[in-house]
């Protein structure tokens, strides 16, 4: 573990519920200091949830940190994977609460992606009317989105999500050097994140990301350019999250690519495209419904495309039926008064939202990615 030095801190600054999110290699070793920073009463309860890999990984350094500043520690493996975000790891986690006698003043901590961050949230949410969550993420999806703006739920089988909560974390601690053993495949995916940030609006992280030679890994882009990239990311959703906390408008763009990836992650099977992955065709495919709308240059259609496969991504739509990709989207939280809406590019940098993109529309873009 790299020795820390000092680390970039962002101020999510929510009226109700501000925080840090706290970015550097090495904070890790020291959440026990952070969270006596982060108004954490010493000696409180903290519950640390995990999965097993990173508890084996990272748990020790964490448990370690808050053991020496005097914290009462006790700590939940959880299962992994997607499957596990459900009420029944919910209630694994609350019997573990109520085991531990955790107070209204007590802590939960999720360590690890977005899966144990997701559940870790949802089951702090519903303690005790709400208690106090830390997120410490290990993916870089988490480290860039689902960590920081307090969306926490697990799935309904129904679908991804439907239950859940807005509860903002007390604090987020991002150490890069987790990256380090994260599988190649997770942290490609997680980049997709990354350029939807440059897409949304930050043009100087995308021309950043264009102009390295290899953004696909965690030693293509080196420490320092990891660094810049997970806090331009942070910093580019905590200001979302602080324009629209609850989603009741710009938020929404966060959305940008999720609409056909949804369709892709659904109907190609959970399983078979990583989240991420998924984005990255969806953002491939509402780029060329953009440049078949007139709204997008295929210029800048191709510069994406060209940046998401540099990014070690999938961009080729895969086989599947127009309809059930239409019942998909249309099947989506993002559907408004039976429209489709959609975050639309509009140049490298920047997105609208529209609300009324026509069946046949998609129809006609869907024909010309399979082609
Ligand atoms: N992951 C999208 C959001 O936080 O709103």
């Amino acid at each position: 573990m790299a020795m820390t030095v000092t680390p970039c801190r962002i101020n999510v600054g929510l009226e109700r519920n501000p925080y840090d999110v706290v970015i550097g290699n090495g904070v890790l070793g020291n959440v026990g200091e952070e969270l006596l920073l982060g108004s954490v009463k010493p000696g409180s309860k903290v519950l640390v949830v995990s999965n097993s890999d990173i508890a084996e990984l990272y748990g020790d350094l964490c448990l370690n940190s808050l053991k020496k500043q005097d914290f009462n520690v006790e700590m939940l493996t959880i299962g992994s994977g997607e499957q596990q975000k459900n009420l029944a790891t919910v209630a694994q986690i609350h019997d573990a609460a109520f085991a531990c006698k955790l107070e209204r003043n007590s802590i939960m901590l999720a360590l690890g992606g977005g899966v144990v961050g997701d559940i870790t949230g949802f089951a702090a949410a519903t303690w005790l009317r709400g208690i106090g969550i830390i997120q410490i993420p290990t993916t870089l999806l988490a480290m860039v989105d689902a960590a920081i703006g307090g969306k926490t739920g697990i799935n309904h089988p129904g679908g991804k999500n439907l239950i859940g909560a807005f509860h903002q974390p007390k604090l987020v601690l991002i150490d890069p050097s987790t990256l380090n053993t994260l599988p190649l495949r997770e942290f490609r995916a997680g980049m997709a994140e990354v350029i939807k940030y440059g897409m949304l609006g930050d043009f100087e992280l995308f021309n950043g990301l264009e102009s390295c030679q290899d953004p696909s890994s965690p030693q293509g882009l080196g420490q320092i350019q990891l660094e810049s990239i997970l806090q331009r990311s942070a910093a580019a959703k905590v200001r979302v999250v602080i324009a629209d906390e609850r989603e009741s408008g710009l938020r929404a763009i966060l959305n940008y690519g999720h609409t056909f990836g949804h369709a892709v992650e659904t109907l190609c099977g959970y399983g078979t495209w990583l989240h991420g992955e998924a984005v990255a065709i969806g953002m491939a495919a509402v780029g060329e419904l953009a440049v078949q709308l007139g709204s997008w240059s295929r210029c800048d259609a191709d510069r994406q495309s060209r940046l998401i496969v540099k990014a070690g991504l999938p961009t080729v739509w895969p086989d599947l039926r127009p309809d059930d990709v239409i019942k998909t989207m249309q099947g989506d939280k993002k559907v408004r008064d039976e429209q489709l809406r959609l975050v639309m590019p509009t140049a490298i940098g920047t997105v609208n939202i529209r609300d009324n993109i026509t069946r046949e529309e998609i129809l006609h873009c869907l024909e010309r990615l399979s082609t």
